[in-house]
């Protein structure tokens, strides 16, 4: 297994695909796909666009429909939800798909939505994800962080570390032989400088600060921090659609 890591999906190539792709977006997008599946969500359909968006809500049973959509951190009018991981209780998704889009990793997701496999991973499920890859043991996979309108994310590279670190243990093997980057090789320094204290990095990267600054996000945060607190492990199963699987 060779693995790469992009920061945005602006970095990911061009004219060819990696056989597996993970997209990353630890706040919040990929941590709230997590526990919407792992609470019972029939699927999460993610949209970069919200005009398409829009349209296939419309289409879908009404009482099994909800819009979730966020832009800079904050919810969208007229939206069930916005991109918070507590608000997507069992209570509230249980058997319902949830129409998905936020400012970027929804744009990641569609970068990479021709994948033969393709899964989201957040710090909360990232051994399970490592896991999956090792039992798959596709041959190129590409990690791919969403971070903020094109630039880097300190949370995204996190956990695109995590994972690596859960690779390494899971497989057995070593940075040198799967690291097909040099930032791969970088996100997994990165995690072993936070990996007691990943809250501290979610809140000194800039989107923590734009986040802490809209407020009352501290129960995201310890969330969103709280690695291999699931299982679940999201994965396309038809364009656009995740599932737990
Ligand atoms: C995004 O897609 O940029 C994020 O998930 C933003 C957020 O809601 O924190």
């Amino acid at each position: 297994m060779r693995v790469s890591y992009f920061h945005t999906p602006e970095r990911v190539p061009h004219g060819s695909m990696a056989d597996a792709a993970v997209v990353i977006d630890v706040l919040r997008a990929t941590s709230t796909m997590a526990w919407a599946l792992h609470n019972g969500a029939e699927a999460v359909q993610a949209f970069a666009d919200l005009d398409a968006l829009s349209a296939a809500a419309a289409a879908w049973p009404q009482e099994l429909c909800i819009r979730a959509g966020e832009r800079g951190g904050a919810k969208l009018e007229g939206f069930d939800l916005g991109n918070s991981p507590l608000a997507v209780t069992a209570e509230f998704v249980a058997g319902k798909r949830i129409f998905m889009s936020t400012t970027n990793g929804t744009r990641s997701l569609d970068r990479v939505s021709t994948a033969a496999m393709l899964f989201t991973a957040a710090l909360v499920n990232r051994s399970a994800v490592a896991k999956r890859l090792c039992q798959q043991n596709p041959e190129t996979v590409w990690i791919v962080g969403s971070g903020w309108e094109g630039d880097y994310s300190l949370e995204d590279s996190l956990a695109a570390g995590a994972l690596a670190d859960a690779l390494l243990q899971i497989g057995a093997t070593s940075l040198k032989k799967f690291a097909a980057n040099d930032e791969l090789s970088a996100s997994h320094a990165l995690w072993s400088q936070w990996k007691t204290n990943p809250e501290q990095a979610l809140r000194l990267a800039s989107h923590g600060q734009r986040l802490e600054r809209l407020g009352d996000h501290d129960a995201d945060f310890a969330c969103c921090a709280a690695v291999d607190s699931l299982v679940v492990v999201p994965q396309q199963t038809e364009m656009g659609v995740l599932r737990a699987t």
